[in-house]
């Protein structure tokens, strides 16, 4: 289970003032176990672990199945913010890190696209695909959003030019809501299967349903690991406690911003594998708790290689940040230093060691230096990066962000900030229906 550590928080707050923010946390979980806050028809989520039937795993399966016998070696995964970051969160978490130059072949590559609109991405995504045997899941919970729509009408075309209109629907899965949308229109229209988004889970806390379920299916990657990593947190976290790992991480993040003006949160990973679980982190928080005015901004760096980057700005830049340091307490592989007769590269004291010794090495300096800097340090720990706690690690941020929100104040589970973007895309692209807007931004301009 994925364990919270606030020793690094000690030569910072006030204890009192910590406990009070425990007793603010407590009063947050009861609103989210009670279901009686602001957006409480947004909670679905809440017991995903314990409530997938096995049904929809199998229908998972079946696509899986049916695009393995048609040989397909690339799965386009069409979708943006919730609809597609906690899918390639565990994409990478769970590859191997060279799989791509290994080409390994016993299961399709997933990429992603939709989630941006460069030209140069779409057209050397058609590059790639012009070389393999493609399918494509088409994910939108609004089924409206524009980055995807643009994408997967590309895809689209391309698949039915390449295959034929028939075993175009064969290969298109789309993931949507139940009754409305424009995808959930054409998927009607064109026969596609189609998995629903639950309407009380909303985007950002949507990774154990279809939008991250079936992706993560057809790549290959074991669901039910990572259901059951989910469901274990789903069990420890309904258990009401000041030491309750949620409450606790709920608690600090809240001192620290509101009494102590920390207004930047980084999530520190020391493995590469996490560096999508950063911006899935990202999205969850930033989206959940930047609102009304008032909120902690996530931001993430990938250590080492971000000490030789970001390090001296968090050592010694101005002291508005804490960190959030995702430990992970053993590797999965083994690789040991070799000794050298002639140690010209003067590394010799660390033969015989893993180097994941070094890495922890590593992080402990860090954790010391940054803290010596003015920097506080929580402690996020898991055992090791696997699909059981990547699935402990979704549940325990996303139930941990429900208490966080609402120990701040805020509605976790709207995001009206994101349509001002929209609004003006849409007018500078003249949309039908936005010729005011069109008129008054071209008037800025
Ligand atoms: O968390 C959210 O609700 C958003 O980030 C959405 O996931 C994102 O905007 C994509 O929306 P949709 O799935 O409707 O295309």
């Amino acid at each position: 289970m994925v364990k919270v550590d606030l020793k690094g928080c000690c030569g910072f707050v006030d204890g009192a003032k910590y406990d009070e923010y425990v007793g603010k946390a407590l009063d947050a979980f009861d609103v989210l176990v009670a279901g009686n806050g602001a957006g409480n028809d947004f909670l679905g989520w809440k017991h995903l672990p314990s409530e997938t039937p096995e049904s929809l795993i199998a229908d998972c399966e079946a696509v899986r199945d049916l695009w393995k016998g048609k040989g397909v070696d690339l799965v386009i995964a069409i979708g943006i913010g919730g609809s597609y970051l906690g899918a390639k969160c565990a994409v990478e978490a769970l590859s191997h890190n060279f799989a791509k130059q290994l080409s390994r072949k016993d299961a399709p590559e997933v990429v992603f696209a939709g989630n941006n609109l460069s030209e140069e991405y779409l057209a050397e995504l058609m590059d790639l695909a012009a070389e393999r045997n493609v399918a494509c899941i088409v994910i939108s919970k609004s089924g409206t959003t524009t980055e995807p729509a643009v994408a997967f009408r590309i895809v689209k075309q391309y698949i039915e030019e390449t295959y034929g209109k028939a075993e175009a629907a064969e290969r298109i899965v789309a993931i949507t809501d139940e009754h409305k949308g424009a995808l959930k229109t054409l998927s009607t229209q064109e026969g596609y299967k189609t998995f629903i988004v639950p309407d009380n889970v909303g985007g950002r806390f949507s990774v154990l349903t279809p939008v991250g379920i079936l992706p993560i299916v057809v790549g290959g990657f074991d669901i039910r690991a990572i259901l059951a990593g989910a469901l274990e947190a789903e069990k420890a976290l309904a258990v009401k406690s000041e030491e309750n790992p949620a409450v606790v991480y709920a608690a600090m993040r809240n001192l620290l911003y509101q009494e102590y003006g920390k207004k930047v949160e980084i999530l520190v990973n020391y493995n590469p594998k996490f560096t999508y679980l950063a911006e899935w982190w990202k999205q969850l928080y930033g989206e959940s708790e930047g609102k009304d005015g008032v909120g902690i901004f996530p931001a993430s760096v990938n250590n080492t290689a971000d000490l030789h980057s970001m390090g001296q700005f968090i050592q010694e830049g101005d002291r508005v940040m804490f960190e959030t340091v995702v430990h992970v307490e053993k590797a999965t592989r083994s690789v040991v230093i070799g000794s050298d007769e002639q140690n010209l590269d003067c590394l010799n004291y660390l033969a015989g060691k893993h180097v994941e010794h070094c890495n922890h090495m590593a992080e402990l300096g860090t954790v010391i230096a940054h803290q010596d800097g003015g920097v506080p340090q929580l402690q996020v720990s898991v055992e090791k990066v696997d699909a059981f706690n990547l699935g402990s690690l979704f549940y325990f941020f996303e139930f941990a962000c429900g208490v966080s929100a609402y120990t701040l104040g805020v509605n976790p589970f709207n995001q009206p900030g994101v349509e001002a973007y929209k609004k003006n895309m849409f007018a500078l692209l003249e949309k039908p229906g936005y010729e005011e807007a069109t008129q008054a931004i071209k008037a800025r301009l």
